[in-house]
């Protein structure tokens, strides 16, 4: 490893760990002060890091950080992107250890953003300190660190339009996806989109004594079911009409290429505690959770879920959906299509709502570009093996803003694993891959300042 990361190893942890301790939840109003609170502690660890200024840039949600270290103008450029917010904790009760007074067991760091994005995106300052305090740093590093990516980064398209200038750079690098496994190094060649929505479904004007009026109106949970039902068919493809219409398919050749990654299913289903998998007929597992579309339902609520029993035939049942996309689809045209059917979907005895949250778009990132080699060549030296392109099924919906409003592309150079436990209880990262990756990201700048000479 790096002399300067194995000089300095426990105080980045130490310092991560600080950071992890404030509950930066963008999604909840009671966490506004810790969010801001994170944004602070990244400014001043981008200012410690030798950062040439870093500042709080203000939006009408949670501002961004913002941080230059510019070496010599006519050097290239990179765009770093990170996110200090993180997911809501709950359910609390499923953590062994609380999610927000980090522990370190087994080699990994416990706590929540641990590896979505906290842990990711402060290997980025870390990088940036060991290059800055060698003296070596190898081209122009901005730095933008955003609080509202788990809640849609509504504010980012006025963000990147107003300081376009600004954010001026060669190539976006992004540390928030994760390699196939810490033996088969990956780097990310694509992500899904999102269409997310809520839908209301009504039925009579007030809860009802269930024995009283049961069997004779229409119960709004029993209808919701049988609507949520209908969206899949029986090869568990989605029927709301003109769905699949801008569907990009992958080519032959490019679907073998994906059958050649190591993908062991009975070791995906033990690690699951699941029996059985389930998926959109005619395609493997990894291709459903990349390449394909889907819909699932993300909570589902109506009626009494109190202790107990209780006779009621409720007024009205919720659920919130997500529909994730693929390159060629758009978020808002499926979100139109979805209301429109579900809508048309409702029988007489219910009244329906569906109401739009956030959504982003696909993408997909080139293999063949420089920045690209350079990643590669970055892992090769650093995890002594050649890296394979991965497409994956998250979305981070900045990635599609950066290409249309600034004419870039991305490396996806994340160092996760799937296993790591985000959006869920217990999220950890290893401190293999946190250090490792500081490393490789250092070596990423120095590869592409050099190749992009030639
Ligand atoms: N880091 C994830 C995205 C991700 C996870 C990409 C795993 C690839 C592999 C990111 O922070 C995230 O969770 N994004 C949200 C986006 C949404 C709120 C618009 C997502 O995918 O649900
Ligand atoms: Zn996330």
């Amino acid at each position: 490893m790096n002399q300067y990361i194995q000089t300095h190893k426990d105080r980045f942890l130490s310092e991560l760990s600080e950071l992890l301790r404030i509950p930066s939840v963008s999604a909840d109003p009671k966490c506004a002060n810790d969010v801001r609170r994170a944004a602070l502690f990244v400014k001043k660890e981008l200012e410690k890091a030798g950062a040439d200024f870093a500042e709080i840039i203000e939006t009408e949600g949670y501002p961004i950080v913002y941080a230059e270290k510019m070496i010599d103008p006519s050097l290239p450029t990179v765009l770093v992107y990170g996110h200090y917010d993180v997911q809501p904790p709950d359910p609390l009760d499923l953590w062994h250890s609380p999610p927000f007074e980090p522990v370190v067991k087994d080699g990994k760091i416990y706590a929540r953003g641990a590896c979505d994005d906290k842990g990711q995106m402060y290997m980025h300052v870390k990088a940036l300190e060991t290059l800055v305090s060698s003296g070596t740093v190898p081209c122009n590093i901005k730095m933008m660190i955003e609080g509202e990516e788990e809640v849609g980064s509504d504010n980012l398209e006025y963000f990147v339009k107003k300081y376009r200038d600004r954010l001026a750079a060669d190539v976006i690098l992004i540390s928030d996806t994760s390699i196939f496994s810490n033996e088969v190094p990956s780097i990310t060649t694509g992500l899904r989109g999102l269409s997310y929505l809520e839908v209301e479904v009504t039925g009579p004007d007030r809860d009802l004594h269930s024995g009283v009026y049961g069997g004779g109106v229409g119960n709004p949970i029993n209808v919701l079911c049988d609507m949520i039902h209908s969206l899949l068919d029986e090869n568990n493809r989605i029927t709301v009409p003109g769905f699949y219409d801008d569907v990009q398919e992958l080519t032959p050749e490019e679907r073998t290429e994906m059958a050649k990654i190591p993908f062991d299913e009975i070791h995906y289903m033990q690690k699951l505690g699941v029996e059985g998998l389930k998926g959109e007929k005619g395609y493997t597992t990894l291709e459903r959770v990349s390449i394909r579309p889907t819909l699932d339902v993300n909570g589902i609520w109506g009626g009494y879920t109190g202790e107990g029993a209780k006779t009621v035939l409720p007024s009205k049942a919720f659920a919130k959906i997500s529909m994730r996309l693929v390159p060629n689809q758009s978020s808002k045209k499926i979100t139109e299509l979805f209301k429109k059917y579900f809508e048309s979907i409702a029988p007489k005895s219910v009244k329906v709502e569906v109401r739009p949250h956030h959504g982003g778009e696909p993408a997909v990132t080139p293999i063949d570009s420089v920045a690209f080699q350079a990643a590669s060549r970055a892992f090769e030296t650093a995890w002594g093996k050649k890296p394979i392109p991965k497409r994956e099924g998250g979305s981070i919906p900045i990635v599609a803003l950066f290409e249309k409003e600034l004419g870039l592309k991305s490396v996806l150079m994340g160092f996760g694993l799937d296993s790591d436990n985000i959006h869920s209880p217990n999220e950890h990262y290893g401190l293999m891959n946190f250090y490792k990756g500081i490393e490789t990201i250092t070596l990423f700048h120095q590869y592409f300042a050099e190749m992009m000479r030639k």
